[in-house]
């Protein structure tokens, strides 16, 4: 949460700062700041609301400077307001700093700065960064890269929580200073600039070449070069990588929304989470990420899978296959529960933790929980210089490319697919035979066609949502695997378009759901013919006689569900295990065409960020 962008060079830093804001705008968006280095003074401008605000600010009182640092905010600590909006400045308003994180002892932190003749003008934590960077510097009296970087060491040595920052001193004009523990921080390598941002997207435009900061590192950059030390003062060793993806892949291209273009990548993505790992010859999956032998992953016994939000509904669906192809007990929770639970857990359990932007708080604790009782944690994530990435013992890439939209799309169906693989890996250890486990490669070989078909059905589910676009309240129901294709629809909807909306077990129905059936609340089923395809119509049946208006998610060729409910969608004919992937793309198109019926800001919902990097 929290995007910042930083840049030292020759050029003028105003319009790139801005565009590296606009591409982290999906991590948070309820005020935005600026501050740059004009002719010895720091200047500085903000706005609540979204960059355009900040960008309009600028244009009617232009800055100008070729250092400066940005920041999009989302509030955790102080409403959302022009004084807690960063950049924030020290005691000397000599030094600004934006930050990514949370400051835990803030509190006794400001007292006794405040003590001390500090005055602080905002709520945030923040600010007491600023002030204590700002009285370290002071009291070395060294005004230079050296003195500024040694204050940052000394206050961010009293600092306990999360923090990524970037900061710049009016005293020390060449050099911008950047560290993290927790949030994570990216520098671009130019020739003759550099960059610091959140997240390389925000760069991209201008170098693909980056180096990750670790936690405790301290960087401090000028135009010709950059220098990375530890918290604890020595030289760090590090390694300048190759940007995977292009400026082009962080653009929404001709689409109107990045969640639409997303939700069209879906053919490619689910094929790239499948290139290279299906095997013929042994019909079964290579996932060399995982650095494990089949010995090691024969001795499995049980797997905990975990995540937030979509991820999670990722892991509910992932229990289900795993169970049922590789005959595996799963059980799966929420990293936020994970992290504080004291779930027993044998010797020959293996965790996963599942995270697209690989950076949540609370999966990235639940992971290092597991590590600390000596678990092999593994992740499945789609940032592949992310924390979790790094952190894990091993895992595998969902290799979805940049997901910019808040609401998770593409992103869900790559870790879908991963599932698959994962039970298609487990089963053919233990119980499946050849035959069965290349059954299974011939379908998943056709995945990405049937993901092409779903796509087809754009047209038909707009019409169908834009006749229920006006309700408030929406019930998605589903079994056995589609139960938690209910829940990530219903998540999708409420994410984008702020109605209410619930996923339920279709049999749940009647033990409370059926309450709220009424000729205004539509009821969503996911009813493929599968082996409970009878149960469910008998559920749909319960809630026509209660003249709920009924839109089902059937397989292609279904005729009976047309007698029965009001609108349907027909996805093509697949396995079990697949329906989950293909139900869940017309479900995605519904809520982003009811959010667009509703004039909703689909890509920035409100309240929410892409990446909560704060517990
Ligand atoms: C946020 C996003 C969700 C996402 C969840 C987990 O809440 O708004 O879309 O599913 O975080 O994110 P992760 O990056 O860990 O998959």
């Amino acid at each position: 949460m929290c995007g910042i962008v930083g840049y030292i060079g020759r050029a003028e830093a105003t319009p790139i700062l801005l565009d590296g804001l606009r591409r982290l705008e999906y991590r948070g968006y309820d005020s935005a700041g600026m501050a740059l280095l004009e002719g010895g003074t720091i200047k500085v401008r903000k706005s609540i609301g979204r960059i355009q605000n900040l960008a309009q600010v600028i244009a009617d009182e232009p800055v100008a400077g070729s250092l400066g640092i940005s920041h999009t905010r989302w509030a955790t600590h102080g409403e959302v307001t022009n004084e807690n909006a960063h950049p924030h400045f020290d005691k000397s308003g000599r030094l600004a700093l934006v930050h990514n994180g949370v400051i835990e002892n803030h509190q006794t932190l400001r007292m006794r700065l405040e003590e001390g003749g500090h005055v602080f003008t905002s709520q945030t934590d923040t600010e007491v960064l600023a002030h204590l960077i700002g009285e370290a510097f002071d009291r070395r009296g060294e005004l230079s890269q050296a003195g500024l970087v040694e204050a940052l060491r000394e206050a961010l040595r009293q600092v306990i929580g999360t923090y990524g920052i970037a900061a710049l001193h009016a005293d020390v004009p060449g050099v911008l200073v950047g560290a993290r523990r927790g949030s994570p921080l990216v520098l671009g390598v130019g020739r003759g600039e550099h960059f610091l941002a959140s997240d390389v997207s925000a760069v991209v435009n201008h170098t693909r070449e980056a180096v990750y900061l670790k936690d405790y590192e301290i960087v401090a950059l000028r135009e010709e070069g950059f220098e990375i030390s530890t918290l604890a003062g020595s030289d760090a060793s590090f390694e300048v990588s190759k940007v995977e993806f292009t400026a082009g892949d962080v653009d929404k291209g001709t689409y109107p929304h990045y969640m639409l273009k997303e939700i069209h990548e879906q053919p490619a993505t689910v094929q790239d989470a499948l290139r290279g790992r299906l095997s013929r010859e042994e019909a079964t999956v290579h996932l060399g990420g995982l650095n494990m032998s089949n010995a090691e992953l024969r001795d499995v016994e049980r797997i905990v899978l975990s995540g937030c939000g979509t991820a999670f509904h990722s892991a509910m669906i992932g229990e289900y296959l795993i169970e049922s192809l590789a005959h595996l007990p799963v059980e799966c929770e929420f990293a936020s529960e994970l992290r504080y639970r004291n779930l027993p857990m044998t010797r020959d359990t293996l965790v996963f933790v599942i995270s697209q932007s690989g950076e949540t708080a609370d999966t990235l604790a639940a992971l290092r929980e597991s590590q600390r009782k000596g678990h092999r944690t593994l992740g499945i994530c789609n940032n592949v210089a992310s924390t979790i990435a790094r952190e894990s013992d091993g895992g595998v890439y969902m290799h979805a490319g940049p997901e910019i939209g808040v609401a998770a799309t593409k992103s869900f169906t790559s870790q879908l697919t991963i599932m698959t693989l994962l039970a298609l890996l487990f089963g053919r250890i233990r119980h499946l035979s050849y035959g069965e486990g290349m059954g299974i490669i011939s379908e998943l070989e056709k995945l990405p066609d049937l993901v092409a078909k779903v796509l087809e059905l754009e047209k038909h589910v707009a019409t169908v949502a834009r006749k229920y676009a006006r309700a408030e309240n929406f019930l998605f129901m589903g079994r056995q695997a589609n139960y938690p294709v209910a829940l990530e629809a219903a998540l999708k909807l409420k994410e984008i378009s702020y109605v209410s909306a619930s996923g339920h077990p279709s049999a749940e129905l009647k033990h409370g759901v059926i309450a709220l059936v009424s000729e205004e609340t539509p009821s969503i089923f996911i009813a493929p013919q599968d082996a409970v395809f009878a149960k469910n119509l008998s559920n749909i049946e319960e809630v026509k006689a209660r003249k709920g208006p009924v839109i089902a998610v059937g397989t292609e060729g279904d005729t009976e569900l047309e007698r029965v409910a009001d609108d349907v969608i027909l996805i093509p004919k697949a396995p079990d295990y697949l329906t989950p992937i293909l139900a869940s793309i017309p479900l995605q198109l519904f809520a982003y065409t009811i959010a667009v019926e509703r004039g909703c800001d689909v890509d920035k919902p409100r309240n929410l960020a892409k990446s909560v990097t704060v517990e």
